[in-house]
């Protein structure tokens, strides 16, 4: 746990930071949001001692930072920089092995840490390991940053918007990949953005930051749906019904869906009176596509409607939340979509009854 006690941080006349009583939980994702110049990069380094507080203390697991050699500490934190921060004379690979280098770890360890790294941010293989950083996109480069920072497999992770340099879409599967990841390892995480879409998709918990104070601190649930105050909701935005459907995953509220082979007597379904769709899989459930009588005449060929399809636009994963359900469904005219595995495989479906009724309730899958 990193605890901040009464914590003010000062540059002459200006307050970056003032009064923070503030408590990260092990293991969980703390994010910290607000305005740009709210003091949240100056929190942000004053865990790892890039900055003193001038006020107050600062205790992770109970202990004064101040107690603990800065060079000592930082080793236990990984830092992704705001803006990342790689070195440019350094390849990929070199830049990732920076701290198990200056912990001294044995190359061949080091070797095969560097590998896994950037596998788990999805830049395995030696094309990347090999390049230098301005041979990379930026998202790409991001990813390199998350991966350095975590090689040293250390329990404490900062994260200054690491995905700020990034496009809406390829950020959002950043954030998917980085919320895969940390519900594998379950770092300490702080994590700082301006971005409150982000701040809900990713946080177990939620710091609202103006001015240097902590103006609301509370699991996104709560923040959206009882904001302290004016700015706070004002911070949040008039959408926070929808916000809230974002932080619903699809597995927990999709049903079951009326499926058939693709080696059974499919074309009895175009013919069938009482209508009604069903999605088609193969030997293995990998969705095919759908067929319904309303789709075709009785006595057309089955096959060649599944393969005019794109199950891809079609579809969506069980991973994603209720708000991208919500969108899919929009953006395709359809009231029902299929959900699927990460194999493309049928899990079953997803309606617009069903966000309804995660709209209504108060509860939260989690
Ligand atoms: N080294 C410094 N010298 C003087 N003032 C500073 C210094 N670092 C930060 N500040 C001031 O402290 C305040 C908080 O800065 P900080 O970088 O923590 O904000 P932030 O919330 O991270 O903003 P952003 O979203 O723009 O990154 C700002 O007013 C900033 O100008
Ligand atoms: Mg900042």
């Amino acid at each position: 746990m990193i605890s901040f006690e009464g914590v003010a941080r000062s540059y002459g006349e200006v307050r970056a930071v003032s009064g923070l009583d503030l408590e990260i939980h092990e293991r969980e994702l703390c994010v910290l949001v607000g305005p740009s110049g709210a003091g949240k990069s100056t929190v942000l380094r004053m865990i790892n001692r890039l900055v003193e507080p001038s006020e107050g203390r600062i205790l992770i697991d109970g202990k004064d930072l101040r107690s603990v050699k800065a060079e000592t500490l930082r080793r236990g934190i990984g830092y992704v920089i705001q803006g990342v921060g790689l070195f440019p004379h350094l390849t990929v690979s070199d830049n990732v092995a920076v701290v198990p280098q200056l912990l001294g770890w044995e190359r061949s360890r080091i070797a095969s840490r560097v590998a896994e790294m950037l596998e788990l941010v999805g830049l395995g293989g030696p094309s990347y390991a090999r390049r230098y950083p301005s041979e990379l996109s930026g998202g790409e480069a991001q990813r390199v940053g998350v991966a350095r920072a975590l090689a040293s497999d250390p329990p404490v992770l900062l994260m200054d918007e690491p995905f700020s340099a990034v496009d809406p879409l390829n950020r959002q599967r950043l954030q998917n990949e980085f919320l895969a990841i940390q519900r594998r390892l379950r770092k300490t995480v702080v994590f700082v953005t301006h971005d409150v879409d982000e701040a809900i998709r990713l946080a177990d918990r939620i710091a609202v930051m103006k001015s240097g104070s902590l103006v609301q601190y509370d699991v996104p649930e709560i923040l959206l749906e009882r904001p302290r105050d004016a700015f706070v909701s004002g911070f949040l935005g008039s959408d926070r019904a929808l916000k809230r459907l974002s932080r619903r995953v699809i597995a927990d509220w999709m049903r079951p869906a009326r499926s058939a082979g693709i080696g059974g007597d499919l074309a009895s379904i175009l013919c069938a009176k009482d209508g009604g769709y069903w999605w088609i899989t193969d030997a293995k459930g990998v969705l095919l596509g759908s067929l319904a009588p309303e789709l075709a005449a009785c006595g057309d060929d089955p096959e060649r409607i599944l393969a005019a399809q794109n199950v891809a636009e079609m579809a969506i994963g069980a991973d994603a939340s209720l708000k991208d359900a919500l969108s899919a469904m929009l953006g395709s005219g359809a009231r029902t979509i299929p959900v699927l595995d990460r194999e493309g495989r049928l899990l079953g479906e997803i309606g617009l009854g069903d966000i309804e009724r995660a709209s209504g309730s108060g509860r939260v899958a989690g």
